[in-house]
């Protein structure tokens, strides 16, 4: 099917992709129309091995050596001056610069072990949604638009010794140096900062209306249809009390142990990695129970902590 120009569907170690030959314009404008995403938000190219992805680079910087050689097969993407010829211009949105991972779940590596060209692979969820973390969450956004979906299971589990899995790779621009974290994910920027000088874009970027670097960092992204609130621990409690007397059907989300509330009640693990790894599933069962609000409690701050952070403001954000 893929080869073909076909839309696939394919677990990785953080969220679901949606892949398509990212040789293949036709398939690439297809990806953009399934998921309803603007073509100037580019795609994320997928390969096998350090190797296939130099292939793909004008340039190959000492820094993504040193990155790539310390996190692949991993949650972490590269972005360098990209080669001419080798991926369809839909891919970079018309740019110089491709983005490029190597993943490691079983499934996504047997598969791009096979394929002798790279296969872009967006979350596969329709543009602002939640990511998917299981097959199920693919099915019920893009169900009908794609050809099909390799059911893993469930993408998201913590691995202390290689960050957090359940949510999007970490996104670094390996351009120049110092490097520049675009988009927080999956590995801290301490695990990146212990290999090379790191600062962070992705917390600069605040206006909406500005052509960003990393068009996942603007508000909106990852939107549960309940209003989500985050709210300090010891609120939330009065904020649950406010809105069901206000007849709204309240979710919530806590760090275990939790305090008592015990309907339509997520408890997440009490530490950043587990908490990553389950959160987009607790917000997709919520949705899918038709709450009207979501409150969240406030997880602790700190670095470990900032990618869930990031989710949780865009979740967050309402439409302007
Ligand atoms: O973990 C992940 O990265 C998942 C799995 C499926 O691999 N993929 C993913 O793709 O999150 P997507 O399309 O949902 O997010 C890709 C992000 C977008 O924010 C996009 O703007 C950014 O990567 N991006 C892609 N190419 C870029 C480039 N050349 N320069 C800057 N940002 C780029
Ligand atoms: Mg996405």
């Amino acid at each position: 099917m893929l080869e073909r120009g076909g839309l696939v569907a394919f677990p990785t170690e953080t969220v679901y992709g949606l892949g398509a030959r990212a040789d293949d314009a036709a398939a690439v404008r297809r990806i953009f129309e399934a998921k309803g995403r603007p073509p100037t938000n580019p795609l994320i190219v997928h390969v096998a091995s350090i190797d296939a992805a130099r292939g793909l680079a004008l340039r190959w910087p000492d820094a993504a050596e040193r990155l790539a050689q310390a996190f692949w097969p991993g949650p972490l993407t590269l972005i360098v001056d990209r080669r001419d010829g080798t991926v369809a211009d839909e891919v970079t949105a018309f740019g110089d610069s491709v983005a490029l991972r190597v993943p490691a779940h079983g499934v996504a590596r047997a598969l791009l072990g096979r394929l002798g060209w790279p296969v872009v692979a967006p979350s596969a969820n329709r543009s602002t949604t939640v990511s998917p973390t299981t097959a199920d969450h693919v099915l019920s956004t893009l169900g009908g638009r794609i050809e099909a979906v390799i059911d893993g299971g469930a993408t998201g589990h913590a691995d202390g010794s290689k960050g957090l899995f359940g949510i999007e790779s970490t996104i670094v621009d390996v351009r120049r140096e110092p490097v520049r974290v675009l988009r927080h994910g999956a590995i801290a920027n301490a695990a990146i900062g212990a290999h090379l000088n790191v600062v962070s874009e992705a917390d600069l970027i605040a206006d909406p209306a500005e052509r960003a670097l990393a068009p996942g960092s603007h508000a909106l992204h990852y939107s549960p249809k309940a209003r989500l609130v985050v709210v300090a621990a010891e609120h939330v409690f009065d904020e649950i009390i406010t809105r069901r007397a206000r007849r709204q059907c309240v979710g919530v989300i806590q760090r275990e142990p939790g305090t008592g509330f015990d309907h339509l009640c997520e408890r997440l693990p009490r530490e950043a990695a587990g908490y990553a790894a389950c959160l987009y599933a607790a917000l997709h069962r919520l949705d899918a129970a038709s709450c009207d609000a979501i409150v969240v409690e406030a997880p602790p701050s700190g670095d470990e902590w900032l990618a869930v952070w990031d989710r949780l403001r865009r979740a967050s954000a309402t439409a302007p």
